[in-house]
């Protein structure tokens, strides 16, 4: 058979599997040009389009909790206090410009003198936009009472409850639609916060000043075991109680803390706590065979150097 020069299409139609051997040449070629512009391009194909996470400023972050006064929140009627009387709105007024008027304005604007340097900025009374618990009273008392912290609002838990609840109707004045909460949404205040019980709230700091308040009183022991160290040695044979003090003490550090421990024991309780365990009380052993006068002295001379370091 000899070849032909040219495709003749009427037999490819009878028999088109021969279409391939025609056609996969221009598939290669094809899949090679793809190919080639997907590994050009393979750094745009691989890279991260979604930008990082810009972390919020770590100043924003709540780490510790936070200071409360403690307080005795008197006891209040939900259905009077929760709806407004010119008593209420009077005394809120008082209460807003000692207590939020540095932030929210004078004219409730989100406008006062505090902030300007916040990230967040306070809520304008006179606006219905981005409320975030809500403007009824209800809503408006969850705020007070837990705050929105993180942002800058705090918590005014500590306040009587109807000294908030004053507080609310007059932040209602500076519009006229907040809306008017239901006889349930009160009641539901009621049973979620016991208004009609009062409660008491008990104070509490930071755990970092905590810390700071905990070295700084056990520097001031430090200093006191140190000084009755020296007082011993000062003391002589001249008291039988500092020579007994001294006698079978140990270790100066340890009778220090063992003087201001004695403070706050009666002498029977001072023997049993030191008997039980001399060595760790800082005490030689030999404690034990003391007589009681010899206890009493010693007893007494710890406790008045305990008492003089102390004042
Ligand atoms: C230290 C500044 C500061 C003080 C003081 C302050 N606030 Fe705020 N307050 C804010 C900030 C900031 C916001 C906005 C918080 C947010 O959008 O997350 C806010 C929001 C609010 C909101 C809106 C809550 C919501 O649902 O979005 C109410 C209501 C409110 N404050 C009431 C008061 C009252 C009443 C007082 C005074 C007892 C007060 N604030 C004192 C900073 C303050």
């Amino acid at each position: 058979m000899q070849p032909k020069d040219e495709i003749d299409f009427m037999e490819l139609l009878k028999n088109p599997s021969r279409l391939f051997g025609l056609s996969y040449i221009y598939f290669l070629v094809t899949a090679g040009f793809i190919g080639t512009y997907y590994l050009w391009n393979m750094n745009d194909v691989s890279k991260n389009a979604t930008a990082p996470v810009v972390l919020r400023d770590s100043s924003q972050f709540v780490m510790d909790i936070p200071m409360q006064r403690g307080a005795v929140i008197p006891p209040v009627d939900v259905l009077v206090a929760g709806r407004t009387s010119k008593a209420l709105v009077d005394k809120g007024a008082n209460l807003y410009k000692a207590n939020c008027a540095s932030c929210h304005g004078d004219n409730g604007m989100g406008d006062g003198p505090s902030a300007a340097a916040m990230a967040v900025k306070p809520r304008n009374f006179h606006s219905a936009d981005g409320w975030k618990n809500g403007r009824s009273v209800a809503n408006m008392y969850k705020t007070l009472q837990e705050g929105i912290v993180v942002n800058g609002m705090a918590a005014f838990n500590y306040l009587p409850a109807e000294d908030r609840f004053a507080l609310i109707h007059y932040v209602r004045t500076f519009a006229a639609d907040y809306p008017v909460d239901s006889l349930s949404a009160l009641q539901d205040l009621e049973k979620v916060y016991n208004l009609s019980k009062g409660s008491q709230l008990p104070p509490q700091i930071p755990v970092r000043l905590a810390m700071q308040k905990l070295e700084t009183e056990s520097a001031a022991d430090a200093k006191l075991a140190a000084a009755v160290g020296t007082s011993l040695k000062g003391k002589k044979q001249e008291e039988q109680g500092a020579a007994l003090a001294q006698r079978h003490c140990a270790n100066g550090m340890k009778v220090a803390a063992a003087a201001l421990h004695a403070g706050g024991l009666s002498l029977d309780e001072f023997i049993r706590s030191v008997s039980a365990d001399p060595v760790t009380a800082g005490f030689t052993a030999s404690v034990v065979r003391m007589s009681r006068e010899e206890w009493s002295a010693m007893y007494a001379y710890l406790t008045k150097v305990a008492k003089e370091r102390k004042s």
